[in-house]
């Protein structure tokens, strides 16, 4: 018997029926069997939700008094390009300001995917993306965000210079960091950090830093039921195609009690297969002498047709660039069984058209993100993020992190050879002692 299925029973039952009662017994057995089995075992985090740490990762940090300060704040310019590089460079925002102890003043995100010319980044505040008093709330005790009302003086500000160049090293950057985080600087009511976005900044904080603070990100309700939305759709066209099987099957009408209380599940493929990525990336298995970066339309689908682990049939969510929304070749070729779908077929298009590209990347983010089993790019930061978040997902559930487990929350590499010629599993080292695999690609998957 599935032991989570115990879950359903009503406090009225209990006496009553001893099915409930054994239900009862066997979730104590395990909570007992678990709490001696993993002695790493660190408490309950801020979402109410049981954390499991690694064994190289240190517990959360507790609200203890640790505590930043309110009064000073830092600032730091313009946060720009792709949703992840935005996410990257917000969180070591947050993070520099928790070195001097500071509040970040809620910067500026950018709605648009501008490259080259800044005055065209339409900015968006923060808080029109994210929930501020949520971000506060989850963060409490880690970092803080503040608002520009709350300064008492405009011009008690000192400039901050982000120095550039072969020579200036991370180590340069981080002695200037320790510097301002002391008298005189430590003082102003406001450090103003001006030169590079912080995606170029040096990192000096190690991946559950990171962790930590998107973890607090939470969209506005807004956009949180756009994805809702995009995914009761895929799961509706899941549940159309499994009814019909059951028909098929029994020959009969579906019992209609039993298949409304199923959560169908799907599959998100993150395809980057777009003309402007063929070209930066074999550009960059050239200049990186590495071979696995790029993967065609076939080989993505020939590989995700090889994953062993699924249940057909399946659905199969594409997430891909708009451009590619127009091309009809991409929902045929896959193998019997994966169900292939994406926005315009879903009935979504019109959704997504209505936002800027951070907002329409947000939503498919999440769609990526709740999806049962995950495929992507390893050399994609949007793709090594949703595998950070799905990692630590899977840890929090209580799971340790484990490449041969057949766990929940799976995700795969597609430009990375597996077994059975499928694609890599594809796990986030959570004890890494830096971003930088994530932030710029890399072919070190952990499993
Ligand atoms: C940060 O500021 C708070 C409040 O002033 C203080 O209690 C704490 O010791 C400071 N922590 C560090 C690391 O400077
Ligand atoms: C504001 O800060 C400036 C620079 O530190 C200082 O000279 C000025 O006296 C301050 N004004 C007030 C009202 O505190
Ligand atoms: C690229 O890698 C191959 C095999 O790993 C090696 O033989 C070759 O010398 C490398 N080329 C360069 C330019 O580093
Ligand atoms: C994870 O990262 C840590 C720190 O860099 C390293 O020691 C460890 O070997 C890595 N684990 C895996 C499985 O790559």
């Amino acid at each position: 018997m599935n032991l989570w299925n115990c879950k359903v029973w009503k406090p009225s039952h209990f006496s009553l029926n001893s099915l409930a009662f054994k239900c009862l017994a066997l979730v104590v057995l395990a909570l007992v069997l678990r709490a001696v089995l993993l002695p790493t075992f660190s408490g309950v985090d801020v979402k109410g939700k049981l954390v499991v740490s690694d064994i190289n990762v240190q517990p959360l940090e507790k609200n203890s008094d640790y505590g930043i300060r309110r009064n000073k704040f830092l600032e730091v310019p313009q946060i720009v390009w792709g949703l992840n590089n935005q996410k990257i460079a917000f969180a070591r925002a947050c993070l520099t300001a928790r070195m001097l102890n500071r509040t970040l003043l809620m910067p500026s995100l950018s709605a648009s995917l501008f490259y080259k010319e800044i005055d065209q980044l339409q900015p968006i505040s923060f808080d029109k993306v994210f929930q501020f008093k949520k971000f506060n709330s989850l963060c409490n005790g880690f970092v803080r965000l503040g608002r520009y009302s709350e300064l008492l003086n405009q011009t008690d500000v000192q400039e901050l210079q982000k120095g550039s160049g072969r020579k200036w090293t991370s180590v340069r950057d981080f002695e200037q960091l320790k510097e301002f985080s002391s008298d005189p600087y430590d003082q102003y009511e406001v450090v103003r950090v001006v030169g590079k976005n912080p995606f170029l900044w040096h990192d000096h904080w190690p991946v559950k830093d990171y962790a930590r603070i998107f973890e607090c990100l939470v969209l506005v309700d807004e956009f949180a039921r756009e994805a809702d939305r995009v995914v009761s759709r895929i799961r509706a066209a899941g549940k159309e195609v499994s009814d019909k099987q059951v028909l098929v099957e029994q020959g009969e009408g579906v019992n209609g009690e039993n298949s409304k209380l199923q959560v169908m599940p799907y599959m998100a493929v993150h395809m980057r297969i777009e003309k402007d990525w063929m070209i930066h990336c074999k550009n960059l298995e050239q200049r990186s002498n590495i071979t696995e970066i790029c993967s065609s339309k076939e080989e993505i689908i020939e590989r995700v047709g090889s994953i062993k682990e699924l249940n057909k049939p399946t659905i199969v969510y594409l997430a891909v660039a708009d451009s590619l929304l127009e091309d009809k070749t991409i929902l045929s070729g896959w193998q019997e069984g994966l169900l292939p779908l994406e926005k315009k077929k879903l009935g979504v298009g019109h959704v997504y058209d209505k936002y800027p590209y951070l907002i329409k990347s947000a939503i498919d983010y999440e769609v990526c993100l709740r999806a049962d089993v995950f495929v992507g790019n390893s050399f994609s930061t949007f793709s090594s993020l949703i595998v950070l978040e799905r990692t630590q997902k899977m840890m929090h559930s209580g799971v340790l992190s484990s490449c041969s487990n057949n766990i929940r929350w799976p995700s795969y590499a597609y430009n990375i050879m597996g077994d059975f010629n499928g694609p890599r599993k594809w796990l986030t080292n959570m004890s890494d002692t830096s971003l930088q695999a994530i932030s710029y690609g890399s072919n070190h998957v952990t499993c």
